[in-house]
């Protein structure tokens, strides 16, 4: 994700304290890295490291920088491992200008080598280093800066905005394509951000930038071009009244909803990230070789783990055995080696559960590999190598978004491990939204109805099965109802019995398994029971189920990362139709660091 903020100042004053604060209300955009620059005259001091906000701002005493502008931003790797070279703000060729960026420039390797072969001195592997070097590269070229900006965004491909400064200078620049920018308006200063709870505590006048917008920062005013023709636009500043904790939830009534609603662009940033992370190949190798393998989770992430081990089995034909991980030292423990690899699941990487098993492990002398959310967790920094999740802060305590990361990442896994071309997961994120958009609707009007019941269940069959489960977590997690998810097919093996006339029953249908869901769909219509479908439009769905909540057409497991989305909502609405708060139920904790 990563967060960015520049500020303009009409005097030379102490910047250091301004831009850590601005720092600690972006640490849910990124922590990895964290780097301040403050331009004074003719000089830039910059100092920057891999660490927290406080840890680096205490370690390069951030505090004491000065200057009338200053950047900071807030790193989560994508492009370069986090480093100090790596870290941003970065510098051009020849330090006279210095600039930072969040988002992804996903020609960064091609632009690199071509810098490099300019003469240009690249000293990172990290995309906001390009970004500088696009504008240096016509700013050399003679061009004044908004034209250098303007011919820098040809050439930068991908979703992305930066901020820039050069020495001897009044002013920054930024410009939006594709990630979050609002500019600030106060006394005697200007500054522009990622996100807005690095401004309110500045002022509360804002305008809101929109992508393909040129922004000059001075420290009494504000100036927007396009980037088309560098044309001037018009935007009155508007006034913030909400509370810094509705902004923070970003015009949503609760996190879980924006969380929801944040999944296609972290699915977008995992996807990226996935893409040249050297580990994935690393993990890949081994598990190839090894003699079992075993994905290990508690709760949500057990839900992620069991998807994993389908997209395994069907599209790389790998056996995977998936395990609770309080069931592993019991069951499992006995039987493993160093031949042997487990791959541990967990947002917070604290589960106790989960480091329970995975000492366990490394004590029989099993490779052990991570997948987690929370970096620098003990989860990251204990195994062998782990893969990030890149959701940022999840702040409601039932999971959404870091959830279906780790779908998106067991996906790309299995897509890599069965020689297949993982362009096709590209479309997830467009799918994602085209979910939430379409589906939202139909799952409010079934809300009421489904809502008087207190006894629930969720069924799915194959790739979907999974599915089925975490749906039901989510329901019975924030309603307070008991929900059961299970296989569509074990239904009439008991459960069935409990079905009378209304009693509402979920379905998640893959498009390859239409036949056997309609048969569990039948079974409790014809009891009088109210069988809510989720699956792709289907004439036999529609012709069988009471409820068919429509999802986009997507390849099976791909379908069964969709389906889950409703899922998500409907526990959601029912939540706040009971008049409890989604985001913190109660006895529950976010990270259960207990036995
Ligand atoms: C449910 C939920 C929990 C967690 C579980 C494991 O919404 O969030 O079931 O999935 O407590 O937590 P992590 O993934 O942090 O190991």
């Amino acid at each position: 994700m990563c967060g960015i903020f520049g500020i303009v100042t009409d005097k030379e004053q102490t910047l250091g304290p301004i831009l850590i604060e601005a720092a600690r209300r972006l640490t849910y955009r990124g922590y990895d890295s964290v780097g301040a620059a403050t331009i004074s005259g003719g000089k830039i001091d910059l100092r920057k490291d891999v660490g927290r906000v406080d840890e680096v701002a205490k370690k390069y005493n951030l505090a004491e920088m000065s200057g009338r502008r200053g950047i900071t931003q807030l790193r989560w790797a994508t492009f370069g491992e986090p480093s100090q070279v790596n870290a941003q703000p970065h510098l051009d060729s020849d330090g006279d200008l210095v600039g930072a960026h969040n988002g992804n420039v996903v020609n960064n390797v091609e632009l690199r080598q071509q810098f490099m072969a300019e003469g240009m001195t690249v000293r990172s592997h990290n995309d906001g280093e390009s970004c500088v070097h696009a504008v240096e590269r016509y700013i050399d070229k003679g061009c004044d800066f908004i034209e250098a900006i303007r011919r820098a965004h040809a050439d930068l491909q991908g979703d992305y905005a930066f901020v820039i400064g050069r020495v001897n200078d009044d002013k920054l620049f930024a410009i939006k394509k594709g990630s979050g920018l609002v500019i600030g308006i106060g006394q005697g200063f200007t500054c522009v951000s990622s996100d807005l709870p690095s401004i309110l505590p500045l002022t509360r006048t804002i305008v809101r930038v929109q992508d393909g917008e040129i922004i000059t920062l001075w420290a009494d005013r504000v100036e927007l071009r396009s980037v088309k023709d560098g044309s001037l636009i018009v935007r009155e500043p508007e006034l913030i009244t909400e509370t810094m904790e509705a902004v923070q939830k970003g015009g949503y009534a609760h996190f879980m909803l924006k969380e929801i609603h944040d999944q296609p662009q972290v699915a977008r940033e995992v996807l990226h990230m996935l893409e040249r992370n050297l580990q994935v190949q690393v993990v890949l190798d081994k598990i190839k070789r090894a003699r079992h393998v075993y994905f290990i989770g508690c709760g949500t992430s057990y839900h992620a783990c069991l998807a994993g081990s389908v997209y395994f089995a069907q599209l790389a034909g790998q056996a995977i055995i998936p395990v609770l991980a309080t069931q592993f030292i019991p069951q499992y423990l006995p039987a493993v080696g160093p031949q042997d690899v487990g791959l541990f699941v967990s947002q917070s990487g604290e589960t106790k559960d989960v480091l329970n098993a995975l000492q366990a492990a490394e004590g029989r002398g099993m490779t052990c590999f991570g997948l987690a959310n929370v970096i620098g967790s003990t989860l990251s920094k204990t195994t062998e190598c782990w893969l990030p999740l890149c959701c940022g802060y999840e702040i409601s305590v039932p999971a959404t978004k870091t959830f279906t990361n780790q779908v998106v990442t067991f996906l790309v896994l299995a897509y890599r491990l069965g020689g297949r071309d993982t362009k096709e997961l590209e479309q997830i994120p467009a799918l994602m939204e085209q979910t939430i958009d379409s589906v939202a609707a139909a799952v409010l009007a079934i809300t009421p109805s489904v809502n008087q019941w207190n006894d629930l269940y969720c069924l799915g069959y194959g790739a979907t099965y999974p599915m089925a489960l975490e749906g039901a977590l989510k329901l019975k997690e924030i309603t307070y109802a008991h929900c059961e998810g299970m296989l569509s097919t074990e239904f009439k093996h008991g459960p069935l019995s409990a079905v009378t006339r209304g009693f509402p029953v979920l379905f998640a249908a893959g498009p390859e398994d239409i036949p056997l869901i309609v048969s569990g769909i039948n079974e409790v219509t014809c009891r009088g029971g109210r069988a809510i479908a989720i699956g792709q439009e289907d004439a036999r769905l529609r012709a069988n189920a009471s409820d068919l909540i429509v999802l986009p057409e997507a390849t099976p497991q791909i379908s069964s990362l969709l389906a889950v989305l409703p899922l998500q909502l409907l526990s959601y609405y029912m939540s706040i139709s009971r008049g409890y708060d989604p985001d913190f139920p109660r006895n529950l904790s976010k990270t259960l660091t207990v036995d």
